[in-house]
């Protein structure tokens, strides 16, 4: 039997309203707060996340599906890759399209975007390697913090309104890329002497990227890194203005949240602002439901003009997670369908497929049988179905055009008319 592929798997039916609910509250969270939607390809040329996530990143480094596209294996720059994430192609988009062109100073581009992405991690709970993102990005001249603040206030809505308790907001600042030269130096110097205590990893990272040490899960190097200098200590002053205004704009809105200064993000494109929201600790080790930051440089480093840009993405897979068991129970009962047809007869029969159309016609969710079962068979069919109602149509129900109308929950049943059937149903959707 041929079986999903490893770190892949199919969202089931019964999981779709979960699914269909965070979707539709994010969108309602990008309306209010004035985001349009943006719909990249799947993949896209290697370079565009090797030069925008940075080679020296895990995700570049360990973690893409890239292929060599069919029939191009003689020319260069075919490489193509299964997009990782999101940041770098609604940049490239947005300089291919020039979407800066007609913007008055300080006005801002506001995209969203839902949809796959891939990265080949070790698979474990909450971590796949085909994982739904949906995300968001501000894009123009602007480095106003109140921009950060903003879009963590619309999560802090989305949050709430899906009832996702206990989060954590942490935040940072990551400062700008010349300071963070010498803050390397320095990180690199004090982590020297340790180097035959660190892991592999790890030694790998002090010759490449050493501020990814602090992603480091090892317990021998967390306790090393522990002591390390952090970045903010090394904050130069624009920086460090910078993160104190977006703490005041938090503070303002009443948004609570944790600074931490060993927090670094995955991916380099990072300047000043990074954030991450932890979820509740039953999510396990991953944890981290939504993370983002600013990335004032990327566009020039896409080849674009220079751009300002602040965005988030959030994992739809553990945001799904997260929902609560009460929550999830409601979600899929409002998604079971209304009413179930069981008939007797073919008279019946016939009459149940024009019942099932007027009901349809009128808005109801309607699932009604082909076969003609044992009325027991029948009843223990609709009870499956997850229908709240089900609808009894024999030879005398379509004589008196009175038909049984069973509440699949308490069980009672009465005998109404088809337009009261209708009314009731239509309340209680
Ligand atoms: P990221 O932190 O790599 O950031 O991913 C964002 C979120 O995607 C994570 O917090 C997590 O919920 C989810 N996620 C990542 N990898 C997996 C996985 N293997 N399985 C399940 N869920 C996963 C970005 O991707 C940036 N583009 C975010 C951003 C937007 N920064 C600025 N703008």
């Amino acid at each position: 039997m041929i079986q999903t592929v490893r770190g892949t798997r199919d969202i089931l039916p019964e999981d779709m309203a979960l699914w269909h609910r965070i979707e539709d509250v994010a969108r309602e969270a990008f309306r209010r707060y004035g985001f349009s939607e943006i719909r990249t390809p799947i993949f896209e040329k290697t370079e565009l996340f090797s030069r925008g996530v940075g080679e020296a990143s895990d995700i570049v480094n360990k973690e893409m599906y890239t292929f060599i596209d069919r029939g191009r294996e003689d020319r260069e720059g075919e490489s193509l890759t299964l997009r990782p994430e999101n940041t770098a192609s609604v940049v490239r988009s947005y300089i291919q399209h020039k979407m800066f062109a007609d913007k008055s100073p300080g006005e801002v581009t506001k995209l969203y975007y839902a949809g796959p992405m891939f990265r080949r991690e070790r698979p474990q709970a909450g971590r796949y390697r085909q994982f739904y993102q949906i995300g968001a990005e501000v894009l123009g001249a602007s480095d106003d913090p109140a921009i950060e603040a903003e879009s963590i206030e619309m999560l802090d809505w989305f949050l709430k309104e899906l009832k996702i308790a206990n989060t954590r907001l942490m935040i940072n600042s990551v400062g700008e890329p010349a300071m963070r030269v010498e803050y390397l130096e320095k990180l690199r110097e004090a982590l020297k002497p340790h180097l035959a205590d660190l892991c592999e990893d790890c030694n790998q990272r002090y010759e490449t990227n050493a501020l990814r040490v602090f992603d480091c899960k090892n317990e021998k190097c967390r306790s090393i890194i522990a002591d390390m200098p952090t970045i903010n200590d090394y904050l130069d002053q624009a920086s460090r203005e910078h993160f104190e205004q977006f703490r005041a704009h938090l503070d303002a809105r009443g948004v609570e949240y944790i600074v931490n200064p060993r927090m670094v993000r995955g991916l380099d494109y990072y300047t000043r602002t990074a954030f991450e929201i932890l979820g509740s600790d039953g999510l396990g080790a991953q944890n981290t439901l939504v993370g983002g930051g600013r990335y004032d440089k990327l566009s020039e480093t896409l080849g674009g003009p220079p751009a300002k840009g602040f965005g988030f993405a959030f994992g739809l897979d553990r945001m799904v997670l997260s929902l609560s068991e009460s929550e999830a129970a409601a979600l899929r009962l409002a998604d079971s369908p209304d009413v179930y047809i069981v008939f007797m007869g073919s008279t019946a029969r016939s009459k149940s497929f024009l019942i099932a159309r007027d009901l349809r016609l009128a808005g109801l969710s309607v699932l009604v049988e082909f076969e003609e079962r044992k009325m027991k068979k029948a009843m223990a069919q609709a009870s499956r179905s997850r229908c709240r109602y089900a609808l009894i149509i024999g030879d005398d129900e379509v004589a008196s055009e009175r038909y049984g109308l069973k509440n699949l929950s308490t069980g009672e049943q009465e005998s109404l008319g088809i337009g009261e059937i209708i009314g009731r149903l239509k309340i209680q959707q």
